[in-house]
């Protein structure tokens, strides 16, 4: 069967290439690219500035783009959704605007061992500021998460907890549910970083109670420079601004201010119009898609890249044993062949995936890895993107001199 969206995607026509690196960043569509373009042929005025027709439509635009937003995660209320320019943009605004004016010395906040780099740092900062203190909930070697350990790890002096939806380097799914129940029976609140979980399956900010949510557009299709923060409005109203200057404020005088309504208090300077435009567009190309056509696709992808990798010696999967706990992302290790390596050999035969620790250094450091090779799979690749991964891989050991 031949994958009904590839053509859609004018590089992978462009380019000979196996691209297994959508974790990273995802391909665009040629309508997200077309919708881009067409704002600044169309619509292109500063957006929330001026009064004259131009600036008004190139406003609308940028507003419809927030409702579309709104639509894709269910959340109760425009005013909810930020735009940023990713989900490190977010979840720093959370820990900058909410942790710094909520938590005190003594409180706790409790992350996930699995986190990204963009989910543990800003926390790290905010526990130096307020002197609270960071702790974490540790995962079983298949990067899963124990009911009794996340149990274990709450105490009542948790205010704040965050996790990934889907972790990047094992594809597992964070104790998401678990710690928002656990973390509102303290009054506190819960971050979910969704950056690999966004662009895969649907997601309902109320169903899942959370009171922050952030993605990266990028991820998802959409321009490189516009991401998203979701937050309940009791939350943010409550919460002081990130960033100060143009477009946030409602007067100003010389030594103080007030601010702008949600969600512009949260948007200083020009905003990013042609972005939203393009994650808008991606929206619709995603919903055109549909997300039962866009698992069952990455599902069988994944089967048979996982099956393939299983079945070779020297190879370890990181992450556990089914195709469904995976997300469409395999980490991996090639033995005695470092994931730089792995990866310039996968280079040679057109293979574009990532090695490294994948900005989760903590959880390579606790499953006692340094780095790894990581492949991941989108919608949009093939299985003979996946045949030619296989193979490339199989031939590392033979052209490392191992045999
Ligand atoms: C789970 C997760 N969180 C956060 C990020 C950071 O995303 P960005 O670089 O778009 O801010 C990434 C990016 O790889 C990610 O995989």
């Amino acid at each position: 069967m031949t994958n009904p969206f590839r053509a859609d995607f004018p590089l992978l026509k462009e380019l000979d290439i196996a691209f297994l690196d959508s974790a990273a960043t995802s391909q665009r569509p040629v309508s997200v690219i077309e919708a881009e373009k067409h704002y600044y042929e169309r619509y292109n005025a500063n957006p929330l500035r001026g009064f004259y027709d131009l600036a008004q439509e190139a406003t609308q635009r940028y507003e419809e783009a927030r409702e579309a937003v709104r639509a894709f995660l269910n959340a109760a209320g425009a005013e909810e959704i930020i735009f940023t320019r990713n989900t490190t943009e977010s979840i720093n605004l959370v820990a900058y605007s909410w942790a710094l004016s909520h938590l005190r010395p003594g409180d706790e906040m409790l992350i996930t061992i699995s986190e990204h780099h963009s989910n543990i740092l800003p926390w790290q900062m905010a526990a130096e500021r307020t002197g609270a203190k960071l702790r974490y909930v540790f995962c079983r070697e298949d990067g899963s998460y124990d009911p009794a350990d996340v149990e274990n790890a709450f105490t009542d002096k948790v205010r704040l907890a965050a996790a990934g939806y889907v972790s990047n380097v094992t594809g597992q799914l964070g104790p998401v549910r678990q710690m928002t129940e656990l973390v509102h029976r303290n009054g506190g609140v819960m971050l979910v970083d969704a950056a690999q979980a966004a662009p895969h399956m649907p997601l309902d900010v109320q169903l899942m109670d959370a009171d922050f949510l952030a993605f990266s557009g990028h991820k998802l299709l959409a321009p490189m420079g516009i991401g998203v923060l979701y937050g309940k409005k009791a939350l943010l109203s409550d919460m002081p601004p990130f960033l100060r200057g143009g477009e946030m404020i409602d007067s100003v005088r010389q030594q103080d201010a007030t601010f702008a309504e949600l969600p512009h208090c949260f948007e200083a300077g020009t905003v990013n119009g042609a972005g939203a435009e393009g994650l808008r567009a991606a929206i619709g190309y995603l919903n055109g898609a549909g997300f039962e056509q866009v698992e069952a696709l990455e599902l069988a992808l994944t089967e048979q890249a996982l099956s393939g990798l299983s079945a070779l010696p020297h190879v370890r999967v990181i992450g556990g044993k089914t195709a469904g706990e995976h997300h469409g992302i395999l980490a991996f290790l090639v033995e005695g062949v470092h994931p730089h390596d792995v990866s310039a050999i996968l280079n040679d035969d057109r293979v574009a995936v990532r090695a490294g620790h994948h900005c989760a250094q903590p959880l390579h450091t606790y499953l006692g890895i340094r780095s790894s090779t990581r492949a991941s799979i989108a919608f949009y690749n093939t299985p003979e993107d996946i045949a030619r991964f296989l193979e490339s891989v199989s031939s590392i050991r033979r052209k490392m001199g191992l045999g």
